[in-house]
């Protein structure tokens, strides 16, 4: 396969393309939602995992969500940061660190174009954890200008490559 940065050893688990058929979305706002996923962790050697989801409707299979980045590893540590933007016009900084089997992300910056949709997103946290089942689940909360902190996203995807 290609070649794959020492830096990254700590999260290696995390290599390869994902796809989940029943994440569940929520909000306090929203009425839930069932969508599907697909995201991909790969690697061109450099110290960091270039990223990109993609979420459809399970039904009418119409494009959702997406978001495309890089999740670099400070070398010789396990601080992550995660830099996403995401195709409703908004970007994220997010940091934190790996321990063990789980990866968890808080946002430092949160950027917004300036006719993105309303409400705009104030926090983001995340985390990934490979489940001793193999599967990769992950879990987004965030807050926003009229909703304080609650999850938005719970899915658990298979690994297909
Ligand atoms: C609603 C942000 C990921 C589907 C929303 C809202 C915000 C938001 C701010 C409006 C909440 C309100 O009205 O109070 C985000 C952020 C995401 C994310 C920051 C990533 C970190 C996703 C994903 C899906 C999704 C992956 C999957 C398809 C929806 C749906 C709604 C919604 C269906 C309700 C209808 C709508 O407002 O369009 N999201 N979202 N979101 N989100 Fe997300």
């Amino acid at each position: 396969g290609k070649p794959v940065n020492d830096s990254l050893k700590p999260i290696l688990w995390i290599v390869g393309t994902w796809e989940a058929t029943a994440g569940k979305g929520s909000f306090p706002t929203i009425n839930p939602f069932t969508y599907c996923e697909r995201i991909q962790f790969s690697s061109f050697g450099q110290p960091f995992l270039n990223y990109s989801s993609h979420s459809w409707h399970p039904e009418k299979k119409v494009a959702m969500h997406m978001e495309t980045g890089y999740l670099r590893i400070k070398p010789g540590t396990d601080q992550v940061a995660f830099m996403v933007a995401h195709n409703f016009g908004l970007t994220s900084l997010e940091e934190g660190n790996i321990s063990g089997n789980q990866v968890s992300l808080k946002s430092t910056q949160i950027s917004r174009m300036s006719w993105a949709k309303e409400p705009e997103v104030t926090k983001l946290e995340r985390t990934w954890s490979l489940n001793d089942d193999g599967t990769l689940e992950q879990v987004v909360f965030m807050e926003t200008k009229t909703s304080s902190l609650c999850e938005h996203l719970r899915i658990k995807y298979k690994k297909i490559d």
